[in-house]
């Protein structure tokens, strides 16, 4: 199973999105199918200069950590030492270590000989967990890089302590002379920051490789540094004739199983789900990761799940709700984000109810009172058509302070429309079945359709990706605020 081609689009037409790295004598193949990367010499030829190649696998192996570092950036890195690639690392859990550190480490543990045989694998192989510490967080990985070595990172060292180090400290301690980042930190406090430090101490550095790549990468993060609020991705499954749901109410399955598969892909790399409490009461959908075909434990990991529910109606019954009354809270268990202002319950996989009704309300309380899992959060509400909903402004600011950057939208047409209308949809993700019902639901029209705008005051979308799925057609659009 592969993870989507849309995680890097603009290295679709250089590298392919499953098998190994390979960085020898072909253009660099990048692997985000969550399988562990493997380290080897850096090759010449190919469609990608040297660097872009080894900056591409750092920006892969960014990639398998998504759901995970949250509300931190997905970073990758690499040691190159006399052409080869000794170190291939990426930060993996808010809160641990750095990759640029943990690239460091790895490779001065590999080149003292500690950990480098072929039957000892590397860090990149054994993703670390909070249980078994990276190697190279262990404190014999101290001393120089050999002369000449390069450090390879997806963005910008950071030069400030947060809840690690500074890590320009330790790219300085290490020796290196030859820095490659793809792109500066997003945040104006910090960003050239890193790079200013590097170069006052005589390290050459060289931003931008793969910087068009890197910016797809940091998107979520970049977005939440300037509007404190997430990146949304919305997954729409529709029929060729445009409908998400049949006029009977149906709407499994509308595509096969390939792009289903897909699907439970796209929920694997997602901090979290939001959905509407309409989706759940139509139907009692658990939106748990389902891969059938995965290769590591990584891969069957759930992200947090976000109800959008005004007057509480989540039903204690329904099967998302025992699927977390029934879990105990286990800190870590499932790596999802969470770091934000609700910390004390970081890495935990949650299901949070927002809702309009006030904590007294009974519902909210039994909800409340079933499982740490379960958190119901009151937000603000608005009025329209004397019908009250939820501020969709204060629902993402919300999500977004509970430490959630990148979040996956499976909702009907009612919360979806309405998210698009009011311009918190950044991307979407089309699925097309070559299938006609003649009548139904249109996710992209509100019920009540408004008077509609003029084609030139459209909201413009752009196409990023297309593939076929199976049956189905995948269309993937970034969507451009007008
Ligand atoms: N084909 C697909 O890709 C796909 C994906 C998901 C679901 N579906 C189908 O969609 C159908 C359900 O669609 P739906 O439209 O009824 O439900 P929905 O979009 O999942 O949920 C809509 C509900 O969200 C709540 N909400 C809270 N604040 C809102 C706001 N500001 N704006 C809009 N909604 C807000 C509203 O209920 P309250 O006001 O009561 O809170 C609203 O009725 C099901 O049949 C399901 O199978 C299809």
């Amino acid at each position: 199973m592969n993870l989507p081609m849309v995680v890097l689009p603009q290295l679709f037409n250089h590298i392919s999105t499953s098998g190994t790295v390979s960085t020898s004598g072909t253009a660099g193949t990048a692997n985000t199918s969550g399988t562990a990367g493997t380290v080897g010499t850096v090759g010449t030829a190919g469609t990608l200069l040297r660097e872009e190649r080894i900056m591409a696998q750092c920006i892969a192996e960014a990639y398998k950590y998504r759901g995970t570092v949250s509300p931190n950036p997905c970073v990758g890195a690499a040691v190159v030492v006399d052409g080869d690639i000794v170190a291939l690392e990426a930060h993996q859990r808010c809160g641990s270590l750095h990759a640029e550190r943990l690239a460091i480490g790895s490779a001065l543990t590999r080149l003292s000989g500690m950990s480098s045989t072929s039957e000892t694998p590397s860090t990149s192989e054994t993703p670390s967990t909070p249980e078994t510490p990276s190697t190279s967080e262990t404190p014999s990985n101290t001393g120089t890089l050999p002369v000449g070595s390069e450090l390879f990172i997806t963005l910008e060292p950071c030069s400030t302590h947060g809840r690690t180090p500074p890590c320009t400290d330790i790219i300085i301690s290490s020796g290196v002379k030859r820095v490659y980042v793809a792109i500066l930190d997003p945040n104006p406090r910090h960003s050239g920051g890193g790079i200013d430090i590097l170069r006052n101490h005589g390290i050459h550095v060289s931003v931008g490789v793969m910087a068009e790549s890197a910016t797809t990468l940091l998107a979520p993060f970049a977005k939440g540094i300037a509007t404190q609020t997430p990146y949304i991705f919305a997954k729409i499954a529709q029929t060729l004739d445009g409908y998400t749901t049949d006029s009977f109410g149906t709407s499994k399955w509308i595509t096969g199983l390939p792009a289903r598969e897909h699907v439970h892909a796209l929920r694997h790399g997602a901090d979290a789900i939001l959905t509407g409490i309409g989706s759940i009461l139509a139907d009692d959908s658990i939106l748990d990761t389902r891969l059938h075909t995965t290769t590591t434990p990584a891969q069957h990991r759930n992200p947090s799940v976000i109800i959008a529910d005004t007057h509480c109606r989540t039903p204690l019954s329904s099967k998302i709700v025992q699927r977390y009354a029934s879990q105990l809270t286990n800190a870590g268990e499932n790596g999802g984000a969470n770091g934000g202002e609700n910390g004390g319950k970081a890495n935990a996989d949650m299901l949070y109810i927002l809702t309009g009704e006030p904590q007294h309300a009974p519902q909210v309380q039994k909800l409340n009172n079933l499982s740490s899992r379960i958190s119901v959060i009151t937000v603000a509400t608005e009025t329209e058509n004397n019908t009250p909903r939820l501020n969709l402004l204060h629902m993402v600011q919300t999500i977004y302070k509970l430490g959630f950057n990148n979040v996956m939208l499976e909702a009907g047409s009612t919360l979806t429309s309405a998210m698009l209308h009011e311009n918190h949809i950044d991307a979407i993700h089309m699925f097309i079945a070559p299938k006609l019902i003649f009548g139904g639901t249109n996710a992209l029209q509100t019920p009540q359709p408004p008077q509609g705008i003029k084609l030139n005051n459209a909201t413009t979308l752009q196409l990023k990706h297309s593939q076929q799925i199976g049956e189905d057609a995948l269309l993937e659009f970034n969507v451009f605020r007008v």
